[in-house]
């Protein structure tokens, strides 16, 4: 079993949480929609482009700070909603947020979180942002968003990407439940994992505080509610009247074309989160770190861009930051560190992700994230210049091109 010591990176994180969560619980975390493509090429794609650093420029200290949605942090990232984190370790949502505060970055709460909005509020005063599930139902989104500003949230985002639940094929395997219910099928998973049961017990009823309780009823019966509920036709004008009611920093989250993007800023957005939900939701699309160019490019400086999905090093970040992104988030890495060492685990890989961050950015001859830029990164499939069209090859080389 690996110690929270030895845990030094993302990926070490990960085995030590398919160690410790029963498998259903593990392949729900990790999962994708589909055939995965998307899952896994959220992280490789940042491959396709290599560092190019520069020396010698004298760089005495190095700084990470960046402003997004109105929030100083002091390094740019933001942990991206994901429900219902005390399925995987008592600590839950209020573990996680006391570990981002304590690294100087912001929480989002999820609407489908296992800890209510004021417990949040309640334990963090650092920066923090609600997620919002639209529901058919005005009346429930303005009562979660009344909620939001009596606690004192920075920012709210709205997911647009879920109106159709993702075909996520290793739930069907695994045959999972939530909460959690013991299936002659699941029962061998859950009793090779006693720590986790003893956990999980220890953690009380299962509920979802931000959602009334009077109007889920009866939260074994989640999938129907849901079904009946959330708002699956989502419009820009049912997005404005959500940013006009909140009124403060707002953000949708789940966009990838460049016109959703304006669509957003005219509906009253001051930040898009480039997202395809961890690739969870529609498959065989681009990562999104590969998206963020062009759409920087298309918009210049009138919207803020947030990249999210396939983080697992401080490179990658420093490389979204180089595309245009003022601020990345990450959301498998600290499930993974919360599931196997609880809060104490998430703030250790969050200590590894900065520190990994800090260094890159020296490494590149930089004194602050902001001076990173594209001249930084070289696209990795670039043909050396002798082979390249625009140059003669010089008579005394033996090149053949073809
Ligand atoms: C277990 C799990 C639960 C999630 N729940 C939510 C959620 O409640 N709301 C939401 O907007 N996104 C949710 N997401 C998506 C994340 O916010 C984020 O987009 C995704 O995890 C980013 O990809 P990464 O895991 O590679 O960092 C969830 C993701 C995971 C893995």
């Amino acid at each position: 079993m690996k110690r929270l010591r030895n845990c030094l990176n993302t990926e070490d994180f990960r085995l030590a949480a398919g160690r410790r969560l029963p498998s259903p619980l593990y392949h729900y975390i990790e999962g994708g929609s589909d055939d995965e493509v998307t899952s896994g090429q959220n992280t490789s794609a940042y491959e396709k482009y290599k560092f190019i650093p520069r020396q010698a420029n004298g760089v005495e200290s190095i700084s990470l700070k960046s402003k997004v949605l109105g929030m100083d942090l002091d390094w740019p990232l933001i942990l991206s909603p994901t429900g219902m984190s005390k399925l995987f370790h008592p600590d839950g949502e209020i573990g996680v947020a006391i570990a981002a505060k304590k690294s100087g970055i912001a929480y989002s709460l999820s609407t489908m979180a296992t800890t209510s909005i004021e417990s949040i509020a309640a334990a963090i005063s650092g920066p923090k942002v609600f997620q919002l599930y639209l529901f058919k139902d005005d009346e429930l989104n303005f009562e979660i968003l009344d909620r939001c500003k009596a606690a004192g949230f920075d920012a709210v985002c709205l997911t647009v990407d879920t109106a159709i639940a993702g075909n996520r094929e290793r739930d069907v395997r695994t045959g999972l439940t939530i909460p959690p219910k013991l299936s002659l099928r699941s029962f061998l998973e859950f009793a090779f994992k006693p720590q986790w049961c003893l956990n999980y017990l220890r953690g009380g009823k299962f509920s979802l505080p931000n959602i009334s309780q009077d109007k889920t009823g009866d939260l074994s019966v989640l999938a129907n509610y849901f079904a009946e509920n959330m708002e699956s036709q989502i419009t820009w004008s049912k997005v404005d009247r959500i940013a006009t009611y909140w009124g403060g920093p707002f953000a949708v989250k789940g966009l990838q074309s460049i016109e959703d993007v304006k669509a957003s800023k005219a509906s009253g957005a001051s930040a898009v989160i480039i997202s395809n939900h961890g690739g969870r939701q529609l498959d065989s699309v681009p990562s999104s770190f590969e998206l963020i160019a062009d759409i920087a490019d298309a918009t210049g400086d009138t919207i803020e861009i947030i990249q999210d999905g396939g983080i697992r090093r401080g490179s990658h970040i420093v490389k979204s930051f180089a595309m245009g992104a003022k601020a990345c988030m990450t959301g498998r890495p600290y499930l993974y560190a919360l599931s196997a060492f609880g809060g104490d685990g998430v703030e250790s890989i969050l200590e590894s992700l900065r520190m990994e961050t800090e260094k890159v950015v020296g490494l590149l001859g930089c004194s602050n994230i902001n001076e990173v830029n594209r001249e930084h990164l070289r696209y990795a499939n670039k043909l050396p210049y002798y082979l390249s069209e625009a140059s003669p090859a010089p008579l005394n080389t033996k090149i053949r091109r073809t």
